[in-house]
């Protein structure tokens, strides 16, 4: 596309103002914007309108109409999903309630989450799933929440949680995150009961008995600053072992289902890669922060995982580079697992491209200052991520590490294919007529920057800070309400 062209295209977007926050969209129209449906595996120019919540007319232009509208401009997909947030209530709000966390949802996009279940109490029975649910009702959000169980009660990894009243009660798997199923028997049975309910496992694959005080990814940048090694091997002998578990209980439990969540190592990517050659039921997501931060960011590099490659695919030295622009040491990189080196991180949006992940979801993990802003080693693991998933997912399509469609399926219908196959969720039905309105509207020629002001999450806990993304959210709409609006 001639410069020209992008150009009118980027100014092409038109939408009239949708409603306030909660309300039903009375009379939306949005014209000459780059349409991504990703459910019909269809894009190109159109005009899109929702009247009292409904998809009325969808236009897809074509010839002369459809000059100078391109995909760098106002883009409208179908709401993005995130199967993993922490919400943090009960028990954390100072650090998020699932109001802040829905509010926060939204201005990344998304118009459905699901809530791990870390809580205090964790999320593991059919009360506290109650409790979770209530405050999103309760929130006034139109933004869907989904809720995952624990494992094994208090997620202590001791006895399995009610499993079967979970699922009852409406919970679309299980997971013990932010730690793992430590004990390989209880996770062969954790298996087993929760196919037999036709629930995943939604597993934080780690050998904690190798990541015991560790602090960074083991290698260069770790070694450097004195940090403890966090090793790659913690992951894969764990996806390893779950993989082994997986084809055992299968032979009986033909609906027992694994699903990794971010994985951040090329060699746990390969393994899944091969289980899935070989048909086993697994399945597997990453993240923003996996795909395009490394540990360099730890030594204070800001560059993204793409920069940090030479040509044949090695990790350059940031040191040598000249590329350590931050102080070391940043509590904000803080994350498990930790940001790897720039050939994981190259293999995660390899992993991406070619269907190994199934999804990107965020591990949104807002934390309070005082859990958060200490020394690097004491801080609390996690990103606020939910609200600059989309950003960083464009800066990889921008670099041409990802296509705009690939980027959109990672954050809608990979993630809706696993709900229906986790919970027999139907794929929401996409920019259709007659459908309710469940979108996000983004302007891809726009930029806004990262603050403390800019988030909604009470969790100001990112390495992003101070950074401009590609991106700007200008409305989101879920079920037919405005989730969020940023349109005058
Ligand atoms: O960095 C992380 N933070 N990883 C996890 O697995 C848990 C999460 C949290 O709850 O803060």
């Amino acid at each position: 596309m001639a410069p020209e062209e992008r150009k009118a295209g980027r100014s092409a977007g038109r939408a009239r103002a949708a409603g306030t926050v909660g309300t039903v969209v009375g009379d939306l129209e949005i014209s000459r914007a780059w349409l991504v449906d990703p459910y019909a595996g269809r894009e190109g120019p159109g005009d899109i309108v929702v009247e009292r919540g409904v998809i009325t007319a969808v236009t897809w232009l074509t010839g002369a109409a459809a000059k100078g509208i391109g995909p760098d401009g106002v883009v409208v997909a179908p709401g993005f999903i995130d199967l993993h947030a922490h919400l943090r209530e009960p028990g954390f709000e100072d650090a998020e309630t699932v109001a802040t966390g829905l509010a926060a949802a939204a201005h990344g996009g998304f118009t459905r989450v699901c809530a791990m279940p870390n809580t205090s109490p964790a999320t593991d029975d059919a009360g506290v799933v109650g409790r979770v649910r209530s405050a999103a009702a309760a929130s006034g959000s139109p933004v869907a929440l989904d809720v995952i169980g624990a494992v094994t009660v208090g997620r202590a990894g001791e006895r399995l949680a009610a499993l079967g009243e979970m699922a009852d009660a409406g919970v679309v798997g299980f997971s013990d995150d932010g730690a793992p199923v430590k004990s390989p028997v209880l996770m062969a049975h954790a298996l087993r009961y929760a196919g037999m309910l036709g629930r995943p496992i939604v597993e934080h694959a780690e050998e904690s008995a190798l990541t015991a005080g560790a602090e960074a990814h083991e290698g260069l940048v770790a070694a450097v600053l004195g940090l403890r090694g966090w090793p790659a091997a913690a992951e894969e002998s764990a996806v390893a072992r779950d993989l082994a578990l997986l084809a055992q209980v299968v032979r009986d439990v033909p609906g027992a289902r694994l699903h990794l969540t971010h994985l951040s190592t090329a060699a746990a990517l390969d393994l899944v890669r091969h289980a899935k050659a070989a048909a086993l039921p697994v399945t597997c997501d990453v993240t923003p922060h996996h795909l395009a931060l490394t540990d360099e960011w730890v030594a204070g590099a800001r560059r993204w995982a793409w920069e940090a490659v030479d040509a044949d695919g090695a990790a350059r030295d940031p040191w040598t580079d000249g590329a350590l622009v931050a102080g070391p040491y940043d509590p904000a990189c803080r994350v498990n697992p930790p940001l790897r080196d720039p050939v994981d991180a190259a293999a995660v949006r390899a992993a991406l491209r070619d269907g190994t992940a199934d999804a990107v979801v965020t591990d949104h993990a807002p934390h309070t200052v005082v859990d958060k802003e200490v020394e690097f080693g004491l801080a609390a693991n996690g990103i606020s991520g939910i609200e600059t998933a989309l950003g960083v997912l464009l800066a990889a399509v921008d670099a041409g590490e990802l296509t705009l469609p690939g980027a959109i399926v990672s954050l809608t219908a990979g993630p809706a294919r696993l709900l229906g196959l986790w919970a027999g969720r139907p794929a929401p039905a996409g920019l259709v007529e007659g459908a309710p309105a469940d979108l996000v509207v983004f302007d891809r020629g726009e930029r806004w920057t990262v603050t403390r002001e800019a988030l909604r999450s009470r969790g100001k806990n990112t390495p992003l800070a101070g950074r401009d993304l590609p991106g700007r959210v200008l409305l989101t709409v879920a079920a037919g309400r405005v989730a969020f609006t940023d349109l005058e």
